[in-house]
């Protein structure tokens, strides 16, 4: 299977021919690469203009969608609606998202929704914070059992989990995971996913990790840190560096 490289694009930015050239400049590269598929989740507002520039292994996604399927919901965007104008992907679950009030219950929602309109959820657990007694793994247990509840097997192939830790996200972060302490996570995330969907679907999962990943640890991280792709936030949106990124990717493989 393909390894995967997502960019986060966040509310960035603020006019599409400014997101036309981001996306113009990266598909110049991403068309190029043999093993490595390259998925931009952007503003809704972008969705169907990129998506009709967007070739494979190229797609597009969205950032979240509402948890209700439709109705009288001023504001929101419905997983169908986002489907219908050209997205594939959704990001569900983002740390900026449960800090505005997000629970795993909504969480849990969006995904069958999604699933149901054939869009492929990418799926955010993390910690808090890295306690010494190892409190974090049984955090990160509890989030994934809770938000994949009624998931059943056959929606195997159709998830992506990003670790993203949300000390390690964004610019307020003081530090980054090192490969050691990922590759012990990710082995933790396939155990848990291999006790609910069985061994036979585990290797159709793809676990990605996410939380200030650039050019200089990139390398390390995907050599080493058992992880099958990258979910990209403030580097998705330079050009080269998001590039360089999906590069070290491809020569990993
Ligand atoms: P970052 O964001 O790469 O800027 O840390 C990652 C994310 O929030 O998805």
């Amino acid at each position: 299977m393909k390894k995967t490289v997502v960019a986060n694009w966040k509310m960035n930015p603020q006019s599409l021919r400014e997101a036309e050239g981001i996306f113009k400049n990266v598909k110049k590269k991403a068309l190029k690469l043999k093993k490595v598929k390259t998925i931009f989740c952007v503003p809704a507002v972008y969705i169907n203009r990129l998506d009709s520039l967007c070739k494979n292994p190229m797609f597009i996604g969205a950032q979240n969608c509402f948890f209700q399927e439709k109705g009288s919901w001023t504001g929101k965007a419905s997983a169908k609606m986002l489907k219908n104008i050209g997205a594939d992907y959704i990001i569900l679950g983002h740390s900026e998202l449960r800090k505005l009030g997000e629970t795993d219950e909504n969480i849990n929602t969006k995904i069958k929704l999604t699933l149901r309109n054939r869009l492929n959820p990418i799926i955010c657990i993390g910690e808090n914070e890295r306690d010494e007694e190892g409190n974090y793994f049984s955090v990160l247990e509890e989030q994934l059992l809770s938000i994949l509840k009624g998931v059943g097997s056959k929606f195997s192939e159709k998830i992506i989990i990003a670790y993203e830790p949300i000390w390690a996200i964004g610019k307020a972060s003081k530090k980054i995971i090192n490969s050691k302490e990922l590759l012990q996570t990710v082995i933790f995330i396939k155990k848990i996913l291999v006790d609910k969907y069985g061994v036979k679907n585990l290797e159709k999962i793809q676990v990605l990790y996410g939380g200030s990943v650039n050019t200089r640890n990139a390398e390390d991280l995907i050599l080493n840190g058992g992880i099958d792709g990258f979910l990209v936030g403030r580097d998705s949106l330079i050009p080269d560096h998001f590039n360089k990124i999906s590069q070290i990717v491809e020569y990993s493989v």
